[in-house]
């Protein structure tokens, strides 16, 4: 296949998912400074965004403004939109760039925890159909049952939002995850990694798949 200069120096873009307490946060910087340490060009990003969008959906999970969950779904693709095409720090243009991106979360997110309260459907095409929602090369789930999650979250000395409070909506999201990943198995390139292990073990395996992804 003839790839041109811009194809092959193209970075890839990592989206990193998991309910809340799965140890995303401590997984992606182990990641991102393995990733430094090897030389790989990348760059770490969020959502919800820092944007004005990401602010008031901050605000919607602190409990702080009362949203419906299909404006809440609506503001999280508007964010998601701005998170693409941004001219300052947008996806898009980081990895066409060069820099390899890893996301802690993206849509997956937006289909699992606003999934449950709305349209499933309506979630999923408002955010797959949208020309300026790109579609990432790979996808890692951190999975880990709901009451461990809890129980690292009880740790944490800060008040919980809106879906980090109840135990069982969070075995909810997870198995809604599961859903989205059968949906999405034939179209999405999706990695499901045990995330109730010892730390290093988990870091090794996310980074092997990584690495997998940008020397594809
Ligand atoms: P965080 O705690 O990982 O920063 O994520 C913030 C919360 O936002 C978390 O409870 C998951 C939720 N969320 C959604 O409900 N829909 C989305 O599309 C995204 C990106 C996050």
């Amino acid at each position: 296949m003839n790839i041109s200069y811009t194809e092959k120096n193209k970075g890839k873009f990592i989206v990193i998912e998991g309910i809340d307490g799965c140890g995303k946060g401590t997984q992606i910087s182990l990641l991102y400074n393995k990733l430094i340490k090897s030389g790989i060009p990348v760059k770490q990003t969020a959502e919800p965004t820092n944007t004005t969008v990401g602010g008031i959906i901050r605000d919607a999970l602190s409990g702080r403004l009362e949203l419906t969950i299909p404006e809440l779904a609506a503001l999280f693709m508007a964010d998601r939109v701005t998170h693409n095409i941004n001219s300052f720090d947008g996806i898009k243009m980081t990895l066409e760039d060069g820099f390899n991106i890893i996301c802690d979360r993206y849509y997956y997110s937006s289909f699992a925890y606003q999934g449950l309260d709305c349209d499933m459907q309506w979630v999923m095409d408002i955010n797959l159909k949208c020309p300026d929602i790109m579609k990432p090369d790979l996808c890692i789930f951190l999975d880990l049952p709901a009451d461990i999650s809890k129980k690292r979250m009880k740790n944490a000395n800060r008040n919980l939002e809106l879906y980090e409070k109840d135990v069982k909506k969070s075995e909810q999201i997870r198995n809604n995850f599961y859903k989205v990943f059968e949906i999405l198995k034939n179209t999405q390139n999706i990695k499901i990694i045990d995330a109730n292990r010892p730390c290093n073990v988990i870091s090794n395996e996310i980074y092997n798949c990584v690495i997998d992804i940008i020397n594809s």
